[in-house]
């Protein structure tokens, strides 16, 4: 063998090596743990302690589990509070290689939801903006694949007129708690939200459906334009 062929040689198993190595290291935390295992003792840690109006882990679960069949990358949220539904969403971009940006008009809930990002390793999966979302939400440029509206229930039809123009076909638009039971939009905060819902039930070019195992979520895909 020639002194080329087994530099040659050399170099495709140190590529061999080096490419998994990478890859592992890439999926690993500065502890040392893989995401998923920073986010998963993050929640289980956190599981009884969110208190701000946040969703429950299993609309959490239904947010990260849109997010992951369709492989949305460009993903929204308005209403942060102290981190709950982003740390959802954001685990499941942090899989897809995409990012999140969420707003919250409140300051202390921002600096919890901003710690709380930290803590769970998932900081550089978020972008959280500190603002009004009436007017960050006009500004911002889009397009989005993935939306998740949890903030003021009256507005609920202003962001989503503001946003359809930004959101892809193909694209997802969610908001929590919507009901289709005018009992459940009484009982479960949704006030307000009545006349957003029936405005989206009646577009043809979104296909609304209403998820009414956790505290009620519209899930709206845009469809190609016919
Ligand atoms: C239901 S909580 C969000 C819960 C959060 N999505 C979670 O599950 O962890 C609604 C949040 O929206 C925020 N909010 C209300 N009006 C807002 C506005 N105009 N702009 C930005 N945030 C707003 C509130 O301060 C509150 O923290």
């Amino acid at each position: 063998m020639k002194r080329t062929d087994i530099v040659k040689l050399g170099l495709v198993g140190l590529i061999v090596l080096i490419v998994p190595m990478v890859y592992v290291f890439s999926q690993a935390t500065t502890d040392g743990q893989s995401i998923d295992e920073q986010v998963e003792s993050f929640l289980e840690e956190h599981r009884y302690s969110w208190w701000d109006m946040n969703v429950s882990g299993s609309d959490g679960k239904i947010l990260y589990d849109l997010i992951l069949k369709n492989n949305y990358k460009d993903a929204l949220e308005i209403g942060t509070s102290t981190g709950h539904s982003a740390i959802w969403m954001a685990w499941a971009l942090s899989k897809t290689g995409g990012k999140l940006i969420t707003i919250e008009i409140d300051e202390g809930r921002h600096r919890e939801a901003v710690a709380n990002f930290k803590r769970a390793g998932l900081s550089d999966y978020i972008d959280a903006r500190l603002g009004d979302a009436h007017e960050l939400v006009k500004e911002l440029e889009g397009p989005f694949d993935f939306v998740f509206c949890d903030a003021d229930k009256g507005w609920y039809k202003n962001y989503f007129i503001d946003l359809y123009p930004k959101l892809k076909i193909g694209g997802c638009y969610t908001a929590h708690n919507v009901s289709d039971r005018r009992w459940r939009r009484m009982s479960r905060g949704g006030g307000g939200t009545a006349e957003f819902y029936e405005y989206v039930k009646g577009l043809k070019s979104m296909e609304t459906t209403i998820d009414n195992t956790g505290d009620g979520l519209l899930v709206s895909f845009k469809e190609p334009s016919t």
